[in-house]
């Protein structure tokens, strides 16, 4: 059976390529979307995406990837400080959970040195731009077991 491996966008997210290009790069989330997907392909895994600028709607794509999606790759943009109800849901998730960062939030403000969504992740991978996300579907791959 093919795994589905849901990656999540939060809050600003949609804005990427022209917020803060200095911090976040030039590169939108289509086009992260997209690097993503070929990555994923080369393990045979399928990558849903989805962007929410809204907490309720990031748990609910939770609760609905529960039973159905073997991993969650999730940027949580700035609820990755507070949402705790996001916190929540993944911690009722069974599988393996990748949380990614664009920039190196410990090296920024400190109010965005605390990550209330790390310790329910298998490991965050923060600073590296786009590039993380694709070390996000290795670190997948690997804690699911599937080669390429
Ligand atoms: C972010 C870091 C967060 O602190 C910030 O609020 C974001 C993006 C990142 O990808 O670097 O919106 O999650």
């Amino acid at each position: 059976m093919t795994s589905t491996v849901l990656v999540l966008s939060g809050p600003n997210l949609n804005l990427l390529g022209e917020r803060d290009p200095a911090i976040y790069g030039s590169a939108t989330l289509a086009d992260i979307e997209a690097a993503v997907g070929a990555r994923a392909q080369g393990y045979g895994l399928v990558v849903e995406h989805h962007q929410s600028n809204h907490e309720g709607d990031l748990v609910d794509l939770v609760h609905s990837a529960r039973d159905r999606c073997a991993a969650i790759i999730v940027n949580p943009g700035a609820l990755t400080h507070y949402g705790w109800s996001l916190h929540d849901a993944l911690a009722t998730f069974d599988g393996p959970v990748v949380e990614v960062h664009l920039s190196n939030p410990a090296a920024r403000e400190p109010w965005r040195h605390t990550s209330v969504v790390a310790p329910v992740a298998a490991g965050t991978i923060a600073g590296f731009g786009p590039d993380g996300y694709l070390h996000a579907v290795d670190a997948v791959a690997r804690l699911l077991g599937v080669s390429g």
